[in-house]
């Protein structure tokens, strides 16, 4: 692996692919294109700032005796309250085993009993423990840490840190390039173009968009932004998955206590030791995410509180959920004795770029991979621990796609103007305003009220962004999740409407968005007569 010289990189992505995003489905990625050359764009050091090092649950593969593909998809249609596209979610199955054989080649110490043979946890809404973990709780940063030494081994990449992209260059309705700028952190000072053959977006999601989120603060929806502006379709934006159980002791980003908990025995109970779930679905604490989610935020805003009993779970919670523990401990809470507070939080887009099988979407030259993207194999609600799944599965089928047909040289001169302002203080309190008003109204209960308010709100603060491309990015993708749940008029797996509460059979359909249609319901939503002062970015 290069590490960060200026010549080598524009050498490098001028002549082969440029992934912008380092967590498990750009690197993945990076690995399987080698041998060409590939520069992968990361805000922040390798390891750092990406939600995949996170993950604390694991990845959902059918390979234990008796499971299968077919029921691994089956439950992900059926999480997916009916938007889920039946033949991803199946193909998304079958190359599990694949690319967990290509995860253990690489060196991922997955849990293995004493005879050697993997071993497989149980999550909500799974019929059978399919979920492969590393040391109980440590899943994401363990699969990372194999990948990031695979790359490091790997000649034909270079990793470009302390930058993020803000836009891409078109030229002839093909991506040609990707203008880069520094973070406020990097040595590095103007911001430049890169030219390049193909371009891969693989940004992570868009949690630090709301005030209370499980995500790292570079999960801010970024390259759902530069998609939609160069022209991209954009599909399920409405979805956000919130997490039931984050752990609720006022820290931003606020911490996880994985679903696992409760598939090994915690319980979820209110101020009074109530068992509240009991009376809500049918598998209790084990019910599908966006039930959960709903259920623990009535408690709370109803003054009762929700609290992770892991009691249950006797000593040996210690060994089996190192992190969650060592967290609690952080915060002057003892989960063997007394209950975790907690609270839903923005968790998982499960919206994003529309891209099809082969994780092209509808720009020429542009890929995507991870949850940046919208495959199809989500729907309205993600089973858990589908998300690494789903971002090895089609990291592999991006690489192959490009490896195939990697397109010419594009002969673009590197001095092209480049702009972006540096975030001011204003940006900063702006930045806040809109993390509050998406957890407030586009959060785990929405009405048409609340979602016009925030549109509004939205639109007055694109015509105070000038020149900061970071918020005017923010803006965007909140903008594009706010008008999809405004059109959705019924409730459907994590978009939950409190006028419309019924799921309505008429709307069984993925959602399907632009950039001028989300501006356009965003005006009629707030109304507003004039567009927002939006500044496009492409060559002609
Ligand atoms: C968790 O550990 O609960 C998160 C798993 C997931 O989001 O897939």
């Amino acid at each position: 692996m290069n590490n960060g010289s200026p010549s080598v990189v524009l050498e490098n992505a001028a002549d082969g692919v440029v992934v912008v995003g380092a967590g498990l489905a750009g690197l993945f990625t990076a690995l399987k294109l080698s041998p060409l050359k590939v520069t992968v764009i990361s805000p922040a050091p390798i390891g750092e700032g990406a939600s995949s090092v996170w993950a604390q649950a694991g990845i959902a593969a059918a390979l234990s005796e008796g499971d299968t593909p077919e029921d691994h998809a089956a439950d992900t249609v059926r999480a997916g309250a009916g938007l889920v596209d039946e033949a991803v979610a199946l193909l998304m199955a079958r190359e599990a085993r694949a690319r967990i054989e290509d995860l253990l080649r690489y060196g991922v110490p997955f849990d293995k009993d004493l005879e050697g043979k993997l071993t497989f946890g149980h999550e909500a809404a799974h019929r059978t423990s399919r979920i492969l973990h590393v040391k109980g709780d440590t899943a994401g940063r363990s699969i990372m840490n194999a990948i990031i030494a695979a790359v490091r081994q790997t000649p034909s990449i270079s990793v470009l840190e302390g930058v993020v992209a803000r836009d891409l260059v078109l030229r002839k309705g093909r991506v040609q390039g990707v203008i880069l700028a520094p973070t406020t952190e990097s040595s590095h000072t103007d911001s430049f173009v890169l030219p390049t053959r193909a371009v891969v977006l693989a940004t992570g999601g868009a949690g630090h968009l709301y005030s209370v989120t499980t995500n790292p603060v570079e999960a801010r929806g970024e390259g759902v932004a530069i998609a939609a502006r160069a022209g991209a379709v954009i599909a399920d934006a409405e979805f956000v998955q919130f997490h039931p159980t984050a752990i609720d002791v006022g820290r931003d980003p606020a911490p996880l206590a994985t679903e696992a908990l409760r598939g090994a025995g915690a319980l979820l109970i209110n101020r009074k030791g109530e068992r509240f779930m009991r009376a809500i679905h049918e598998d209790a604490e084990l019910g599908p995410r966006d039930v959960v989610a709903r259920a623990v935020h009535r408690e709370v805003i109803n003054g009762r509180g929700a609290f992770l009993d892991c009691r249950p779970l006797g000593p040996g919670i210690a060994e089996k959920f190192p992190t969650v523990v060592s967290t609690c401990h952080s915060a002057g809470i003892d989960p063997a004795q007394e209950p975790i507070p907690v609270a839903p939080a923005a968790h998982y887009h499960m919206g994003g770029v529309l891209v099809d099988v082969q994780g092209r979407s509808t720009v020429d030259g542009l890929w995507a991979c991870g949850e940046v993207t919208s495959t199809g194999a989500h729907g309205a609600n993600r089973l858990a621990s589908n998300s690494l799944l789903e971002a090895v599965v089609f990291g592999a089928r991006v690489a192959e796609d490009i490896s195939a047909a990697l397109p010419p040289l594009p002969t673009l001169n590197l001095h092209v103007a480049t702009r972006g302002g540096t975030p001011s203080s204003g940006s900063a309190a702006a930045e806040q305003t809109l993390r509050e008003t998406m957890s407030a109204n586009v959060g785990v209960v929405r009405d048409a009220e609340g979602l016009s308010e925030t549109l509004g709100t939205i639109i007055a603060l694109e015509r105070e962004s000038d020149g900061d491309t970071e918020l005017a990015n923010m803006l965007l993708t909140a903008k594009l999740i706010a008008a999809a749940a405004y059109e959705r008029t019924e409730s459907r797996g994590a978009n939950f409407r409190s006028d419309y509460p019924r799921t309505d059979a008429s709307q069984a359909r993925r959602s399907m968005t632009s950039l001028k249609r989300a501006d356009a319901i965003a005006r009629e939503a707030a109304g507003v007569a004039s567009p927002p002062r939006l500044r496009i970015v492409s060559q002609s």
